[in-house]
C-alpha cells in the first residue's frame, strides 16, 4: 500500500481538545497542510485549536462538539463530517480511564468508559472504513485507532480500562488484516504513559510523572503516531522501553504480570485506599 498522504484532504481527530488529540492535529496541519475535522464535547478548547491551525497554516478546520457516549452524538459525528466532503483519515483517539480498586467502578460510569473507548470507536472505525471503501473515495485512507500498552496485560486497579483498549487491539488489527488488501490502512497506536490530562484526572499522575521511565510527551508521542499511520504500520508502539516491555510481557504468565502491575500502580493510589 502507497505512503497515507494528508495534504490538502480531510483527517478526522477525536478528542482533539487535549493531549495526544491536540498534539496529532497540530502535526497534521502544520507539517502536511491537512485540513482537519476537530471532535470533543469542550467545544471552546477545540474553536482555539482550530483558530490557531487557520491562521498559522492556512488550512481548513471544522469543530464538531461532540458526546461520545451518546450513541446519537456519534451518528452526527460520522454524518456531519463526511456531508459534502470525502474524510480521507480518521483518527479515533478520544479515551477516559478509570484508575483505582476495580469494585469503585460504578456501573454508569463503566457504561461511559464502554461507550467512549470501545462502542465509539467500532462504531466510527466501521463507519469510516466503508467510507474509505467507497468506489468515489479514490482509495489510499487509513483509520487510526488509539490504543494502549495496558491492554496488552491484565492492569491492576485499571481493570476496566485495560479491559476496553485489549478490545481495541485485537478488534483493530484484525481489521487492518480484511482492509488491507482492499488499499485502506488500520493502525493501532499502543502508547504507554503519556504526560496529559489523562493522568491528572485518574489519579495515576500522583505517581508518575514527566520525564519518569517510559512517559513521554504528548508532542513526542503524537510523532511517532503518526509516522506510524502514514508508514502505513499496523501496531506501533513508541519509544524503546514501551517496546521492551511489549516484547518481554509476551513470555510473563498473566497472573505474574497482574502481580507486577499490582506493585507498579499500588503506589499511586490515593492514601488511604
Ligand atoms: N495519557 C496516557 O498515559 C495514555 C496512555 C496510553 C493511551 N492513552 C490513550 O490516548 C488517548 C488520548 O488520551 P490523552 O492522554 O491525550 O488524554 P486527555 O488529554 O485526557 O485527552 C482525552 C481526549 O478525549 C476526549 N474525550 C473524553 N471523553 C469524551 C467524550 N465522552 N466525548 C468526546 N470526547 C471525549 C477529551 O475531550 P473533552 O473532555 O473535551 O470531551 C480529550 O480531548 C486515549 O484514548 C487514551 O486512552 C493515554
Amino acid at each position: 500500500m502507497k505512503r497515507l498522504e494528508l495534504g490538502g484532504k480531510y483527517t478526522l481527530v477525536t478528542g482533539a481538545s487535549s493531549g495526544l488529540g491536540l498534539e496529532l492535529a497540530r502535526l497534521v496541519a502544520r507539517e502536511h497542510r491537512g485540513n482537519l475535522v476537530l471532535v470533543a464535547r469542550r467545544q471552546d478548547r477545540l474553536e482555539a485549536l482550530a483558530e490557531e491551525l487557520r491562521r498559522e497554516h492556512k488550512v481548513e478546520v471544522q469543530c464538531l462538539p461532540a458526546d461520545l457516549t451518546r450513541p446519537e452524538d456519534v451518528t452526527r459525528v460520522f454524518e456531519e463530517s463526511t456531508r459534502g466532503r470525502r474524510i480521507h483519515a480518521a483518527i479515533l483517539n478520544a479515551g477516559v480511564s478509570y484508575f483505582g480498586p476495580s469494585l469503585g467502578l460504578g456501573f454508569e460510569d463503566f457504561e461511559k468508559l464502554l461507550a467512549t473507548n470501545v462502542t465509539s470507536v467500532f462504531y466510527l472505525a466501521q463507519r469510516f472504513a466503508a467510507h474509505l471503501l467507497e468506489p468515489d473515495a479514490g482509495g489510499g485512507g487509513g483509520v487510526m485507532l488509539v490504543s494502549s500498552l495496558a491492554g496488552t496485560m491484565p492492569m491492576t486497579y485499571q481493570a476496566a480500562y485495560g479491559g476496553t483498549k485489549a478490545f481495541l487491539n485485537g478488534y483493530g488489527v484484525a481489521l487492518g488484516q480484511e482492509l488491507g488488501a482492499r488499499g485502506v490502512g488500520v493502525t493501532v497506536f499502543v502508547p504507554g504513559g503519556i504526560a496529559t490530562e489523562m493522568g491528572q484526572k485518574s489519579g495515576t499522575a500522583r505517581k508518575f510523572k514527566k520525564g519518569d521511565m517510559g512517559m513521554m510527551d504528548a508532542d513526542e508521542c503524537a510523532r511517532v503516531a503518526l509516522g506510524g499511520f502514514l508508514a502505513r504500520r499496523r501496531f506501533v508502539v513508541p519509544g524503546a522501553l514501551n517496546q521492551l516491555s511489549d516484547f518481554l510481557l509476551r513470555f510473563l504468565p498473566r497472573t505474574a504480570a497482574a502481580a507486577m502491575t499490582e506493585r507498579i500502580y499500588r503506589g499511586a493510589l490515593p492514601p488511604g485506599t
